[in-house]
């Protein structure tokens, strides 16, 4: 963590983080050994529970703007899903996965039949598309139910990627779904998973990080997944899907994947997720 505070007094920046292509540069970044606790937003998450409980104490409700944000951005099988929910649960916060949200709606206007380059018709199926999470009772997987149907499975597909990559770059589309996302940020604190979160949705978020791996190394653990799950794939192709949704993701022209200048950016690659976990933890929970 030394170099997050050497970015912060200004004294020296660190190297720029070369990963899928790109280059990223920001005034923060930790390596995985790092377990100080200094960083900036701990300050303001500091004042989160006071500001909960000036507002309980009032008989207001808490509103949604006091409560924490963990924002973790990334490209696709970089490990957010997984490690976003890891540490919700580490800290007993609410979890957002708005890729979940961006796949439901690409699910939906494929069940309608729309033509997914159709700006107005993908966007009137965002606007009314009814998402809900379940959390089983007996602490399963989340349960996503799309216009009533569960549709959890369906959802994982690599058919519902590249059809939520392809809507997902529609600028009415993602504005249907804004609301729906800062209605998540809810006490005791919130871990927001995506693609923007940091960026666009959250921007005001204490806490943020940008996760990414090499393009081999999160095509291997997709193959990995799927194969686990008795899917047919082939690596080559799952190599090439990652490729093409990184362009689109990060080449379109509304909320492109990018790190906020104040994520900590982590490379995953050849890492253990434990290692991912704790280093984020050490972000939101110093010790
Ligand atoms: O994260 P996940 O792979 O489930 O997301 C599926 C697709 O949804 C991404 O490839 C991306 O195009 C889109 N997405 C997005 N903004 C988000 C989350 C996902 O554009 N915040």
């Amino acid at each position: 963590m030394s170099e997050c505070r050497e970015a912060m007094d200004g004294q020296e920046r660190p190297p720029p983080l070369r990963a899928n292509g790109w280059e990223f540069r920001s005034p923060y970044r930790v390596d995985f050994q790092s377990t100080s606790s200094l960083w900036p937003p701990a300050r303001k998450f500091a004042r989160a529970p006071l500001q909960c409980a000036v507002a309980l104490a009032a008989g207001l409700p808490v509103t949604s703007k006091s409560a924490p944000v963990l924002t973790v951005d990334g490209p696709s099988g970089s490990g957010k899903g997984t490690i976003s929910r890891m540490v919700a649960d580490a800290l007993g916060w609410h979890l957002l996965d708005s890729g979940a949200l961006y796949r439901a709606v690409g699910y939906a206007a494929g069940m309608e039949g729309l033509d997914l380059s159709d700006a107005d018709a993908v966007t009137r199926c965002a606007q009314h598309t009814k998402i809900m999470f379940r959390d089983p009772k007996d602490g399963g997987e989340t349960r996503v139910v799309v216009n009533g149907h569960d549709a959890t499975d369906e959802l994982r597909t690599e058919t519902c990627g590249a059809a939520a990559s392809a809507i997902a770059v529609i600028p009415s589309v993602r504005a249907a779904l804004v609301d729906k996302q800062l209605s998540f940020r809810r006490a005791p604190g919130l871990v927001a998973d995506g693609r923007d979160m940091g960026t666009v949705i959250f921007p005001d978020a204490g806490f943020k990080v940008f996760l990414t791996a090499s393009a081999e190394e999160r095509a291997k653990r997709r193959y990995k997944q799927l194969k686990e799950k008795g899917l047919s794939v082939t690596l080559a192709a799952l190599l090439r899907e990652i490729q093409a949704r990184d362009v689109r993701d990060a080449g379109r022209a509304v909320a492109p994947l990018r790190p906020a200048a104040d994520a900590v950016l982590i490379d995953s690659t050849g890492m253990p997720i434990e290692a991912v976990v704790a280093t984020v933890l050490a972000l939101v929970r110093p010790r």
